[in-house]
């Protein structure tokens, strides 16, 4: 009954699979015309820099304009250039919603003394009112992602910007499953850290840190940066002294186009993947024994099937139905701890630009005929 050869692709948060042709095309044609960035004043090298400078001002068109755009090789990154290059002391406020990207470095950051404090909310939600009774003086940074990569559920970012900007708090936002989707307008975020290869349709290997002019950050990365090069001292002038070590150009370019495409069909995208999520998990529900962890139709849906290992899930549906999900704790292990998954994990399907209703139909079959016994692991 299925076609062997066509893997219905629902694995979106982790990476998009439709990439646009025209961010395909721009890496061709970064790639035949290569030159390093910013390393010599020839006419390759200037249009090199150009590419750059071009994506800096397409990464202010979905999140905040006349910023700093330092161009990263990941989300994860641009999260630990923030976290590490801003030196907080006192306390940092988070949730337990959170990324291992942004987990991990706080826990570095615990170890140096730094009070760590993660909030959490019934509704998966976090208000400006209910973070607002958190705070105290000595909060220097409130950390936390616009959407979760396990539930799909969105934050209020731009209210609690606003509250955190009234209150002299810097505010950095993790937009890695967010940005493409959400077009929050970021007015009182300090920085935001995003993913190239998620909802923005670029190539892997790219990723940004989007701050504020006026917040100082120290460099993550030392090295070669093409200025101030008779000296030994890290130059710490944004973008560049951010940037140490040849950029990736070609998937740079790629990004600028996967931006514009994604920019161009903002519309269309969204009512395309909420419209899929509320098909997908109305089919869910009817399913006996599966346990859904998704309220919203963001495209990111985790559920589990009786008392199965989501890993064992995931395989049933890649082996016999060649349908790529992702199970397990999704590198956000306290959300598991919240929704009480640790051990289980959950299988987790997010829906893309190119998914279609007959997709989520064949998952929700796969997930019946795996809930009802008569589909088991094909090795
Ligand atoms: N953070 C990505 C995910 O949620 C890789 O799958």
């Amino acid at each position: 009954m299925f076609n062997k050869n066509s893997c219905i692709y629902l694995d979106e948060s982790a990476t998009s699979r439709y990439k646009p042709y025209t961010v395909i095309r721009r890496v061709e044609k970064e790639l035949k015309n290569s030159a390093n960035a910013g390393r010599g004043g020839h006419k390759a090298a200037l249009k090199a820099l150009k590419t750059i400078e071009e994506c800096r001002e397409t990464v202010e068109t979905v999140t905040f304009s006349d910023a700093n755009v330092i161009m990263t090789k990941s989300c994860t990154e641009a999260l630990n250039l923030a976290l590490f290059g801003g030196k907080f002391g006192g306390e940092i406020v988070t949730t337990v919603y959170e990324h291992n990207a942004v987990l991990r470095p706080l826990e570095k950051i615990k170890r140096n003394g730094v009070k760590i404090t993660y909030l959490s909310d019934r509704s998966g939600i976090i208000s400006p009112d209910l973070l607002k009774k958190r705070l105290n003086k000595n909060v220097s940074l409130v950390v936390m992602s616009e959407m979760s990569n396990v539930t799909g559920a969105v934050q209020p970012i731009d209210d609690i910007g606003r509250m955190l900007y009234g209150e002299g708090i810097p505010f950095l936002v993790d937009g890695a499953q967010s940005l493409g989707r959400t077009y929050s307008d970021y007015e009182g975020v300090t920085m935001i850290a995003g993913a190239g290869h998620k909802g923005l349709h670029g190539p892997q290997g790219t990723g940004f840190l989007c701050y504020r002019k006026n917040f100082c950050l120290e460099p993550l990365i030392y090295g070669g940066t093409g200025t101030s090069s008779d000296s030994l001292v890290q130059p710490a002038e944004p973008p560049e002294g951010f940037e140490a070590g040849t950029l990736n150009t070609a998937g740079i370019g790629g990004l600028t186009e996967g931006i514009r495409f994604t920019v161009r069909h903002k519309d269309e995208i969204e009512k395309h993947i909420s419209s899929l999520s509320e098909r997908l998990i109305a089919g869910l529900k009817e399913i006996s024994g599966v346990k859904l962890y998704t309220d919203n139709f963001n495209g990111v849906i985790s559920f589990n099937v009786n008392a199965m290992p989501s890993g064992e899930v995931s395989d049933i549906l890649d082996s016999r139905f060649d349908i790529a999900t992702r199970a397990g704790i999704h590198c956000a292990p306290l959300i598991h701890r919240w929704l009480g998954t640790v051990v289980q994990g959950a299988v987790r399907a997010s829906i893309g630009w190119k998914n279609t209703a007959s997709d989520v139909d064949r998952l929700v079959y796969a997930v019946k005929e795996i809930a009802s016994g008569n589909a088991i692991r094909n090795y």
